[in-house]
């Protein structure tokens, strides 16, 4: 029997997806666009592994959020040790600090990277198992001008992009000093509202109780629509920076929103959290999200370490901006139609001297019309072909086709790539 008989096609994982050409070169434009941006603010590319031991995960993230919880790809390797796929960037680049004694030469670090994530969420629409972050982290800075400077950034990248629909929200998180006074005001809401919370929700009181701030339920939304808010119980130190924070944005005119009810759904941060919202994505209203970690070098064993950082969900990024304007793909700067084995042997050489010299060909390679190839070349949206065909060849000659105004014009073969060289480029 043959193999492919009676044999169902392989299809993607489930939450998984191919970017294809089309769609490839906003993912492209998007990435240099926020390269450029992040280099011209003094920040350096890391590369960190896709896998890490799980329990990097585990102790930075926290084992009582969901992510570690119950969205991790975790297994045992063929020695029997617990690795998982990075569901984030931030712990990664953490223990790379750390383990390249980074602080002792200068503890001060810019970091960006951008790659896959995993998460085991249940897919939808911006939400998918493998998706793609743009992530930024400042360590060595405990000043609210890191904050800032994050916030501005991202800002910054979004309106280069023409992402203007979406609203910054920010709010505090405390510290070690002043989080325990409002971890207890809010124990007593939530005992008396526990009836009317979600199982989740109910399980969270004890063991992460700001997390039931968060939760999208609405019986828990309305539970906690008068929670304290956690700005009423900030120290001193807390308060002046959250303040700085939200002076400066506005001096330097960037929008955003304070929102009590913002905690994020990783255990790390303090101080300022905040997430870039958009309401075009339906229930995935987040876009990036950041914040201060200031604890967390510390507690995976590197030296105390102040730091912030963010994520930009590119997956999101790129669906919003491509719903505004579909990209199209690349043109080839020539077509190049050929007519019988001779021409094609030859213009095939000429294309690949062309592509060296750093012009866009595109030729068909079967023995097709002149008829079929001008219509592939108009497909292609060419904005100029050349004829090559095998008497003209003999003769010394080809012929260049200007696509837009239907004009042509005869030239020697001799010389040929430098003269289109001069006329395309
Ligand atoms: P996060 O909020 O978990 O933060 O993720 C950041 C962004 O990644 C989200 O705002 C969202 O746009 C995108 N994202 C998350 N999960 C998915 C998913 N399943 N599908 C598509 N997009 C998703 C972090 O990961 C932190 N490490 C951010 C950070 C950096 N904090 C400090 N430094």
């Amino acid at each position: 029997m043959s193999q492919t008989t009676n044999q169902k096609n392989i299809q993607l994982i489930r939450g998984f997806k191919d970017i294809l050409p089309g769609e490839t070169e906003l993912w492209q434009k998007i990435e240099r666009t926020a390269i450029s941006l992040f280099e011209d603010f003094g920040f350096r590319e890391i590369r960190i592994p896709i896998m890490e031991k799980t329990e990097l995960f585990a102790r930075s993230i926290g084992e009582d959020t969901d992510i570690v919880e119950k969205e991790m790809y975790t297994f045992a390797d063929r020695r029997g040790d617990m690795l998982t796929l990075r569901p984030e960037a931030t712990a990664s680049i953490c223990r790379a600090y750390i383990q390249h004694k980074m602080a002792a030469q200068d503890p001060v670090r810019k970091f960006y990277t951008i790659g896959p994530m995993f998460r085991r969420e249940r897919p939808q629409k911006g939400r998918y198992r493998q998706f793609y972050q743009i992530d930024a982290e400042i360590f060595g800075v405990a000043a609210p001008y890191a904050d800032i400077e994050l916030i501005f950034m991202l800002r910054t990248l979004f309106d280069r992009l023409d992402v203007t629909d979406t609203t910054a929200h920010i709010n505090s998180l405390g510290c070690p000093a002043c989080r325990p006074r409002f971890k207890a005001a809010l124990a007593q809401l939530l005992s008396e509202a526990a009836p009317k919370l979600c199982s989740d929700c109910n399980r969270r009181k004890e063991r992460n109780p700001l997390r039931v701030l968060d939760c999208k339920v609405p019986g828990c939304r309305e539970a906690m629509a008068g929670a304290p808010s956690i700005l009423d119980y900030l120290c001193a130190d807390c308060r002046a920076h959250f303040a700085t924070v939200t002076d400066t944005l506005s001096r330097l005119g960037v929008p955003f929103e304070i929102d009590k009810q913002l905690v994020r759904g990783l255990d790390y941060y303090t101080r300022t959290a905040f997430e870039i919202q958009t309401g075009a994505l339906g229930a995935q209203s987040a876009v990036a999200g950041g914040g201060r970690y200031d604890g967390l070098v510390e507690s995976l064993g590197g030296p105390a370490t102040p730091a912030i950082g963010f994520a930009i969900g590119f997956d999101r990024l790129a669906e919003i901006i491509a719903a505004g304007a579909p990209v199209t793909t690349r043109p080839p700067d020539l077509f190049i139609a050929a007519l019988g084995e001779t021409a094609r042997q030859q213009a095939f050489e000429w294309s690949v001297a062309l592509g060296v010299a750093g012009i866009g060909v595109s030729m068909v390679y079967a023995d097709k019309s002149l008829k079929a190839q001008m219509k592939q070349a108009n497909r292609q949206n060419a904005g100029r072909v050349l004829i090559v065909g095998e008497s003209e060849l003999a003769a010394g000659t080809v012929v260049l086709r200007d696509m837009a105004s239907k004009s042509q014009q005869e030239i020697p073969v001799k010389g040929l790539i430098d003269h289109l060289v001069k006329a395309l480029c």
